[in-house]
């Protein structure tokens, strides 16, 4: 089978906000010890909604470029690149656009729904509707296994298994392929390889999935197997075929969910998000303004936090001993309002010092943020040349 790989992308399409910071990045920034990753910058995907306004697309990039650096993304661990730096995405993305049924791509909830809520943009486009598209090219040219993503995104990594299996069903046939599979199955041993085919056909047969996840298992603990076996059984479950790319898993982003400014998401739209590197007088003032329970009127009234986008966010940036004080205190009107704020002021701040301080040397000198994304483009493009070459193989274009 394929090594673990962990493929994610963000769109540039404006500043990026402490909501992206506890929404997505640190999930990023833990997994990056943990197992190889791929970052980019979807400059792309940008495109499809902010084709007309392509200024704000450069700008965002390497903003955001800098703002992963300076939450700690570790261009020493993760391997971080630009989208269209890497034109083997589009090249997949096409391949892959003979294959796809349109229905697929008409049907996915983020298409209409996104057609709706942003009337304001004509979303009526081509590129638009092979948006989930071009995202199954993004993860699947790298053979990810794991794709960290939101709620949202869910469907879309649905989408790309069936791409993916599609693909290897129509193109992964190899001469001989049964005779290879069959051989493979005597190797796991009598009891395993009974229990493989029973699997197998309960599976084929019945479409049962419980089945096919176990004998998907069993493969994975199967030590006597070398790889190529293992990936022949793993194709040979599903038809008479061999994994040319690899369906990768939707990995969701642990829920730290941080509200904006006034409880609702954290949102540039919205006008209620703190940008990741905002200067403190400013992330000071924003929290100092912030609505509170409209009940506390006067200093005096109680109030409720539970009614409070400030107790949101303590639950976010306070321990224990913090939030006790802050239900009693707003309960029975001990403590004002600027006074509740002003842990939350602390710890913002607190966090933000050093991704300003990390950010300082990039903002010195721009060739270094350059340096690092040329270096990540180049391991990038390595990677996804390799898949390119199975790929144009299988689907009958490798004339040279
Ligand atoms: N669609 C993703 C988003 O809006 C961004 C994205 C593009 C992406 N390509 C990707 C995410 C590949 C994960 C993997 O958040
Ligand atoms: Fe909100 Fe704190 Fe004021 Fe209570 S005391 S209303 S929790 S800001």
């Amino acid at each position: 089978m394929f090594p673990d790989r962990v493929v994610s992308g963000m769109r540039p399409t404006g500043l990026m906000h402490l909501g992206h910071y506890h929404g997505a990045l640190k999930n990023w920034i833990r997994l990056q010890s943990e197992l190889p990753c791929l970052f980019f910058v979807a400059d792309w995907h940008a495109l499809t909604t902010h084709y007309d306004d392509p200024a704000i697309i450069e700008k965002s990039t390497w903003d955001m470029v800098i703002d992963w650096l300076a939450a700690g993304i570790d261009p020493s661990q993760a391997t971080i690149f630009i989208q269209s730096r890497v034109p083997e995405h589009a090249e997949l993305h096409l391949l892959l656009s003979m294959a796809t049924p349109l229905g697929w791509l008409e049907r996915a909830p983020t298409y209409k729904d996104q057609i709706e809520n942003l009337a304001t943009r004509d979303l009526a486009t081509y590129g638009f509707l092979g948006y989930p598209l071009l995202q199954a090219a993004d993860v699947l040219i790298y053979r990810a296994t794991q794709v960290p993503v939101g709620e949202d995104q869910v469907p879309h990594i649905e989408m790309m298994r069936e791409i993916a299996r599609r693909f290897n069903h129509l193109y992964g046939k190899e001469p001989g392929f049964e005779q290879k599979a069959l051989a493979a199955v005597k190797k796991l041993g009598s009891k395993r390889a009974r229990l493989y085919a029973e699997l197998r056909t309960a599976y084929r047969q019945e479409g049962d999935d419980a089945a096919l996840e176990q004998a998907q298992a069993l493969l994975e603990e199967a030590g006597s197997l070398s790889n190529i076996d293992r990936e022949r059984l793993f194709g040979y479950l599903e038809g008479s075929h061999k994994l040319i790319l690899v369906e990768p898993q939707a990995k969701l982003t642990e829920a730290s969910r941080l509200p904006g400014l006034d409880g609702r998401k954290m949102s540039k739209s919205y006008g209620n998000a703190v940008s990741l590197r905002e200067e403190p007088a400013s992330v000071t003032k924003k929290i100092r303004t912030m609505p509170t329970d409209p009940a506390r009127v006067h200093r005096s009234d109680p109030g409720d936090p539970l009614k409070c986008p400030v107790w949101q966010l303590h639950e976010v940036y306070s321990d224990r001993n913090t939030q006790d004080w802050v239900m009693k205190g707003c309960a029975s009107a001990g403590i004002g309002c600027l006074e509740c704020k002003q842990p939350v002021v602390d710890a913002v701040l607190a966090e933000q010092e050093p991704m300003h301080e990390r950010a300082q040397q990039y903002l010195d000198d721009p060739t270094l943020v350059r340096a690092i994304v040329a270096d990540g483009c180049e391991k990038a493009r390595r990677l996804a040349q390799e898949t390119m070459r199975d790929v144009r193989e299988a689907m009958g274009l490798s004339y040279w």
